[in-house]
């Protein structure tokens, strides 16, 4: 899931990666597509700091993966001038791990957290005064004699990210300035990224076969992105001058995806409810064993996207198919 970040617990600068998501990733506002209300939040936050000559807000990203919190943590370190610092939860694995980082720290510094929720709870306590009073306490010794000491640190902005906010503690959340929710994109909004992305990427793509790629993109930038590559280097080996309907029919049936987006193991997620269950409630623990898929990636992955397209619901006994699901089944077996 993390794109950046992943530095085997060592802090890292904001040295880009040659990665073509790294390429087609938006370095402003401006080609930062989508997501209006937030980038105007963003813009006031940001305008009123540096009026005022100070650091901005903590700031927290939230959503599904890929809907672009990694990107527009950038774009703000970059429209804030600051140096930025690039972590994640998983990389910190003891608290003086964060002090290391937090003493390195220079004013205006932003300091990005990817999958903040995976912190566990006594580092969360040392990021508090952190964050709060831009403190640091370290504890020197054990038992009786233990003392703590308390550092200063530079003004610096915290940007942090997830996709599960609510394994984030109460404390935690209520230290950032501003917190914000990515959500699922509009069918116009992931068009006008596939059409900035086949252009960076030098690529012709008919109108018709634009329309089709949003489509099945699960409304989710990242998704377009892969598809756009993959039809790309289908079209290229094809020897199709561009990417047309037919050519994504193909790429489509080859991925064993549907033109809603439905992977395979959406399909089977949707099969084994109707098949297994009756169309549910089912719990999310029996739905695990039966899909042979972890709970989590069910409830980050599948679920919020089904959810989305109206197929399954979430009941307090549990997850059901909707009518709607049953008739995109028998649409299924129809054209078996
Ligand atoms: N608003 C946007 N406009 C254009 N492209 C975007 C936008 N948001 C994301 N993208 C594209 O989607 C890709 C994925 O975005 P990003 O890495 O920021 O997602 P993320 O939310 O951080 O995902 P994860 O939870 O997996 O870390 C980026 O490389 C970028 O090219
Ligand atoms: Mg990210």
């Amino acid at each position: 899931m993390l794109s950046r970040g992943e530095n085997n617990g060592h802090i890292q600068g904001q040295n880009d990666d040659q990665n073509w998501e790294s390429l087609l990733r938006p370095s402003g506002f401006d080609d930062y597509i989508g997501q209006d209300s937030m980038k105007k939040s963003l813009r006031i936050i940001l305008d009123a700091a540096n009026q005022r000559g100070e650091s901005i807000d903590h700031l927290l990203f939230y959503g599904q993966a890929g809907l672009g919190k990694t990107t527009i943590a950038h774009i703000v370190a970059k429209e804030m001038g600051g140096n930025l610092k690039v972590t994640s939860g998983p990389a910190i694995e003891k608290t003086g791990d964060l002090a290391a980082i937090l003493t390195n720290l220079e004013s205006g510094d932003i300091l990005f957290i990817d999958e903040i929720h995976r912190l566990n709870r006594m580092i969360e306590e040392v990021l508090y005064p952190a964050m709060e009073s831009r403190s640091l306490n370290i504890i020197l010794g054990k038992g009786p004699s233990a003392r703590t000491i308390s550092l200063d640190l530079p003004p610096f902005t915290l940007i942090a990210a997830t996709t599960r906010v609510n394994l984030i503690s109460g404390p935690l959340r209520s230290r950032f300035g501003a917190t914000f929710r990515l959500d699922y994109y509009t069918i116009a909004d992931i068009s006008e990224i596939i059409r900035r992305s086949a252009r960076i990427l030098g690529v012709d793509i008919e109108t018709g076969a634009i329309d089709m790629l949003s489509h099945a993109s699960r409304f989710t930038p990242r998704t377009a992105n892969r598809l756009l590559k993959r039809a790309r280097d289908l079209a290229q080996v094809s020897g199709i001058p561009a990417i047309n309907t037919s050519s994504l029919g193909d790429l489509f049936n080859i991925l064993e995806i549907d033109k809603a987006g439905l992977e395979y193991q959406d399909r089977r997620l949707l099969r084994i409810l109707s098949d297994h269950f009756a169309g549910g409630p089912a719990g999310i623990n029996s739905l695990s064993a039966a899909l042979g898929e972890e709970k989590g990636v069910i409830e980050d992955v599948y679920e919020p996207f089904l959810m989305k397209m109206g197929l399954i619901k979430r009941t307090s006994s549990g997850r059901m198919l909707t009518p709607e699901a049953v008739d995109y089944l028998n649409a299924e077996d129809k054209n078996k």
